[in-house]
């Protein structure tokens, strides 16, 4: 018996197959139910009790090992097969949908694009802030009223843990950590206490930019600001300085440009006014300069922040700001990957 399936796994071993029938063959001769396995296991019956244990158990490897050996072979056949398949290059391409990129990513990646090609980085920091870094370092008075539950959400009933109202706490963490020169811009999702409608949301996105450097001057920042509206809007854009406060900037603006859509003539755009407003600005007050470690005496800075919302609803043309949140694919797919 043990001399017979030596036999076996010798013929087993040597076997070659010409073709996939030859295969067949092969597995019929050992497997079938009239192969050698199973007269093997017929002739079972007569071998000592003994050896029973030993002798099983070599018919089983047998069997196991012609059972994978056929496997195999049937598998690089099968491969081969596909290889010798030559496919038709005339067949015109299968065409696949691609996905637009969200209106507000598109935006903003263009207002990084126009900023960096003068000069300034990106930062980003945390969307979970402190008091410092939101408000105080900025020079909020303690009572003034961004600080109030209103506006502010805070964490845990914590007053110094809470979601940042606007991108410029992310400008105190590089005031804090970097020397002068800075010239960067902060893009991200700020969060603010507010009734959801058509024009107001409790999340939106901001970029805002700062520029701290010997001999900065509010003319500087009129010319950042004349590029960016140009580069954003079209050459024919205007921009229009209007006296604004903001605890963090002294003296502070807001920043109107000429209605795209009227020329300035006047529509329901513009509500008449011929002027859209875009932004918030200002030169850096000296208190937060020095709050962040910088010398007020060395340094002068100007700053500015505008709503990413904002900008692709005059873009777009765009009317209801709960649009942007909601993910409804028939707005997203009208916004071709610009970027
Ligand atoms: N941080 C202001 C806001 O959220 C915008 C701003 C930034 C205004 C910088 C002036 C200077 O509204």
């Amino acid at each position: 018996m043990r001399e017979r399936i030596k036999q076996l796994k010798d013929i087993a071993e040597k076997f070659k197959p010409e073709n996939l029938a030859s295969i067949e063959d092969f597995r019929i001769s050992f497997l079938g139910k009239k192969g050698h396995i199973a007269a093997l296991f017929s002739d079972f019956k007569s071998v000592p009790p003994d050896q029973k244990k030993s002798i099983g158990l070599e018919i089983n490897e047998l069997k196991n090992y012609v059972a994978d050996k056929i496997n195999s072979l049937k598998d690089t056949f099968s491969q081969s097969k596909t290889s010798e398949f030559i496919p038709d290059l005339t067949v015109p391409g299968k065409s696949f949908v691609a996905g637009s990129r969200h209106p507000i990513s598109i935006v903003r990646n263009q207002i990084i694009d126009i900023f960096s090609r003068i000069g300034y980085n990106i930062s980003t920091g945390p969307e979970i802030e402190d008091d410092w870094h939101v408000f105080s370092a900025l020079n909020f008075p303690p009572e003034h009223p961004a600080r109030d539950m209103q506006d502010t959400f805070f964490i845990e009933r914590d007053p110094d843990v809470l979601l940042r109202t606007h991108t410029s706490s992310v400008q105190v963490r590089v005031m804090t950590n970097n020397e002068p020169p800075i010239r960067t811009i902060s893009p991200g999702r700020v969060f603010r206490n507010e009734a959801i409608s058509a024009r107001a949301h409790c999340i939106f996105h901001q970029i805002e930019g700062l520029y701290i450097n010997t001999d900065v001057s509010f003319a500087d920042l009129k010319q950042n600001l004349m590029y960016f509206a140009k580069e954003m809007f079209g050459s024919e854009t205007r921009i229009r300085l209007r006296p604004s406060f903001f605890p963090f900037t002294e003296p502070s603006a807001e920043m109107d440009i000429s209605c795209k859509i009227c020329g300035g003539k006047g529509c329901n755009v513009c509500k008449y006014t011929g002027w859209l407003e875009i932004l918030g600005c200002g030169m850096v007050d000296p208190n937060v300069l020095s709050y962040s470690g910088i010398s007020p005496e060395k340094y002068t800075g100007f700053a500015f922040g505008m709503g990413i919302e904002r900008i692709a609803m005059l873009k777009y043309q765009v009317k209801d700001l709960r649009l942007y949140f909601e993910n409804d694919v028939r707005f997203l797919e009208q916004f071709s990957a610009a970027f």
